[in-house]
This record gives structure tokens, C-alpha cells and sequence, in this order.
């Protein structure tokens, strides 16, 4: 008795059936759940709602754990889970106790990336799992950077192939600059990681855009004209529907997608509408 595998969007996604995350997969199912995700890119799982040691156990199949960005970033900023939530987790709501966040990234938009681009060695996956979700808003969409770098038209291909990407780390996806961070007057200048602009994905060997975010990125030796004209006709490219799959959540909804080859987004909600996600990520290798 396989798994059930069903695709869900056209260039990537599929739920997986026939899984019960309350009980940690065994090594052959796990190795099928691997097989599909790194074929499908991201991966949905329905049903029941887990526990963080469920979580946790799940991630710890596919690898290491890695610690939130704030962490990775040796950051004290951000809400610090209380004595309920272990610290491999880190929680993604707009919900406030005592007037304070209990998680990150509150109910604005969070605009394409790439979790932790702005490491020098960032996660390989994210393992969101929704336990309060809005009645509308806050869909997650996902884009196939391997097609968007398949189908990239061969002049701009040209310019950015063999160049290496600054990642920014001022801001966080919401746009919120973290403490400690000064205002970016010159992308040059932005603290951040260089990473090949097109990375080869590690297990698949397949070949990925890797942009990271759009604000702040600079392409190694350019002008800040030339920069911002490439960047802008690469993204032109990379935001088309026909890479993207969205989701709409469900309570006991679990993601995982592969942060090496995927970006995402989160559309706004209404901020007085509860959100609670909690999320594990996988530790990756460094962008080659
Ligand atoms: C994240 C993230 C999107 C969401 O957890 O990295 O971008 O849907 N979350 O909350
Ligand atoms: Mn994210």
C-alpha cells in the first residue's frame, strides 16, 4: 500500500493521501514522500492537526532541523516562543497576547521569496502547518523556479547566468526592517550573502532561478540602472500564473515545499481574523 499522490497545480504541487502525520512515516514511506516532493515541488498533506513533536518528527525524516531565521541570523528580535512552544518552531501569526506578537509576519502581504535567502546556507525546506486559519485571505501561492528559469528568454539568460545575487537581510518578507538594520541607501552596500543567481538543485541536479526577493537584490557589477533593468525584466519573466500554484488553507493543512527551487508568497488577511502556522525547517546545503 503506496501512497496516493494527486498534482495539484500545473507547474508544481501535490497532496499527498494515505498518510497519517500523528504517527512519524516509516523509512519507506518516507522515501516516497521524498521521491514525490522533490518531483512536485510542494507538497500538501490534509486532515488532522499535529502536535509540534509531530512536526518535528516528520521533519525529522527528511534531515536536520534548522532553527527559525531569527535564530540563523543570531537576531533577539521577534517574538520568543513561550513555555508551550519548543524552539525548533517557529510560529507564523498575527495574533498579539498581552498586546504583544505571538508569532511573525502579522496579516499584511509577504511578497515573493525564498525563506532565509539572506544566510549563507539556507534551509532546504519549510513545514508550515496551519492550526487557525481566516475565513478568507491569507492564501499562500508558490512559484516553479525551475520552469521560470527553463522558459527565461536566452538574452536575459545570458546576463544573469554565471552571476552571483547580494541577498539583503535588512528586511524581513513583510517588509519590516529588523532591529539593528539600517536603512539600505545603496543595494551595494546591503548586508547579506552572495549566491549564484542560478543555482543547481542538489538532489536533482535541475537548474533554478534563485533570487531570493525582489527589493534590495543587486546582481554582481552592475550599475544601479543596469541592476535595476535586469532585475525588473527577470521578475517581468518569473511572475507568470502559468509557475504558480496557490493554496487556500484549511485547519490541519500541512506544506512542504523545497525553498531551493520554490519561492512563495502570502496574500493579506484581515488582521482582527485569527492565523495561527507553526513551521519547521529542514537545514539545507549552501547555494552552488
Ligand atoms: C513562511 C511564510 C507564509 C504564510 O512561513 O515562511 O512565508 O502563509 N509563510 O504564512
Ligand atoms: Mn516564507
Amino acid at each position: 500500500m503506496g501512497i496516493e499522490i494527486v498534482p495539484l497545480g500545473e507547474s508544481l504541487g501535490a497532496e499527498i493521501r494515505g498518510v497519517d502525520l500523528r504517527k512519524r512515516p516509516d523509512k519507506a514511506v518516507t522515501s516516497e514522500i521524498r521521491a514525490a516532493w522533490l518531483e512536485h515541488l510542494v507538497l500538501l498533506f490534509r486532515g488532522a492537526l499535529l502536535t509540534d513533536r509531530n512536526l518535528i518528527d516528520f521533519t525529522l525524516g527528511f534531515g536536520d532541523l534548522e532553527f527559525p531565521p531569527s535564530k540563523l541570523l543570531n537576531l533577539a528580535e521577534g517574538p520568543r516562543n513561550g513555555p508551550k512552544v519548543p524552539p525548533e518552531i517557529n510560529v507564523i501569526s498575527n495574533v498579539k497576547e498581552n498586546g504583544e506578537p505571538i508569532g511573525q509576519l502579522g496579516a499584511s502581504e509577504a511578497a515573493w521569496h525564498t525563506d532565509s535567502a539572506f544566510v549563507e546556507v539556507p534551509p532546504a525546506a519549510s513545514i508550515l502547518h496551519a492550526l487557525e486559519v481566516p475565513p478568507s485571505g491569507g492564501n499562500t501561492s508558490f512559484l516553479n523556479m525551475i520552469a521560470a528559469y527553463e522558459t527565461l528568454p536566452d538574452d536575459l539568460r545570458r546576463r544573469i547566468e554565471g552571476k552571483r545575487l547580494k541577498h539583503d537581510q535588512t528586511y524581513t518578507s513583510a517588509g519590516d526592517r529588523r532591529a539593528g538594520y539600517d536603512i539600505v541607501e545603496d543595494v551595494r552596500e546591503a548586508p547579506g550573502p552572495w549566491h549564484p543567481a542560478v543555482r543547481t538543485h542538489p538532489e536533482t541536479g535541475r537548474k533554478a532561478l534563485y533570487l531570493g526577493r525582489r527589493m534590495n537584490g543587486y546582481v554582481e557589477d552592475l550599475s544601479l540602472e543596469e541592476n535595476e533593468e535586469l532585475l525588473d525584466a527577470i521578475w517581468a519573466h518569473v511572475l507568470q500564473p502559468k509557475f504558480v500554484w496557490e493554496h487556500k488553507w484549511a485547519v490541519g493543512d500541512v506544506l512542504m515545499w523545497d525553498n531551493r527551487c520554490v519561492m512563495h508568497r502570502r496574500e493579506a488577511f484581515d488582521d482582527s481574523r485569527r492565523r495561527v502556522m507553526h513551521r519547521t525547517q529542514l537545514a539545507g546545503d549552501r547555494p552552488v
